[in-house]
């Protein structure tokens, strides 16, 4: 008899994992909610305007492709671009990622992932900002 010595492997998707469209929406909500009652994001806060309404489906569809589900970024947002092009106007430095990853970390309290999809997607964020960065 063969052992294995694979920690057990969770084949589902981030996108299925995280509870599809109705998860990712409810991160997003718990993120952009964070970042706006939060005093301490406030320099972030301050970059994106006072409406956070369109962002917030901007970002939950954009997540749904960049975590394996159905990418519906680019024919729900016509017009935007790349996500690199997005973040190219703002100066996103070591206060901003940290601000940002802040909140971020916060939704991921509030939705509760499965633990082994909670490190997956911190570690998947912050490779995420170090490229967004541009110091
Ligand atoms: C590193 C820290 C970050 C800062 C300071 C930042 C800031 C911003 C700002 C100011 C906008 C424009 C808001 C608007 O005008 O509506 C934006 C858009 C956006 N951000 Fe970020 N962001 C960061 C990281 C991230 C990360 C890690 C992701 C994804 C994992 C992300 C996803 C998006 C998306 C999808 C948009 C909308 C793009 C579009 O409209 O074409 N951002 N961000």
């Amino acid at each position: 008899m063969s052992e294995t010595l694979e920690p057990p492997v969770d084949l589902r998707t981030p996108y299925e994992a995280m509870g599809g469209e109705a998860g990712l929406r409810r991160l997003v909500d718990a993120f952009y909610d964070t970042m706006d009652s939060d005093p301490a994001a406030a320099r972030v806060r301050a970059m994106h305007p006072a409406d956070l309404t369109p962002i917030r489906a901007r970002l939950a569809d954009w997540l749904s492709g960049w975590t394996g589900g159905p990418p519906v970024f680019a024919a729900r947002h016509p017009g935007r671009g790349c996500i690199m092009s997005a973040h190219a106007p703002y100066a996103i430095g070591a206060e901003e990622v940290d601000q940002w990853l802040a909140c971020m970390r916060q939704a991921l309290d509030a939705v509760e992932p499965p633990p082994y999809w909670r490190d997956i997607l911190d570690q998947a964020f912050v490779r995420m900002c170090d490229a967004l960065r541009s110091d």
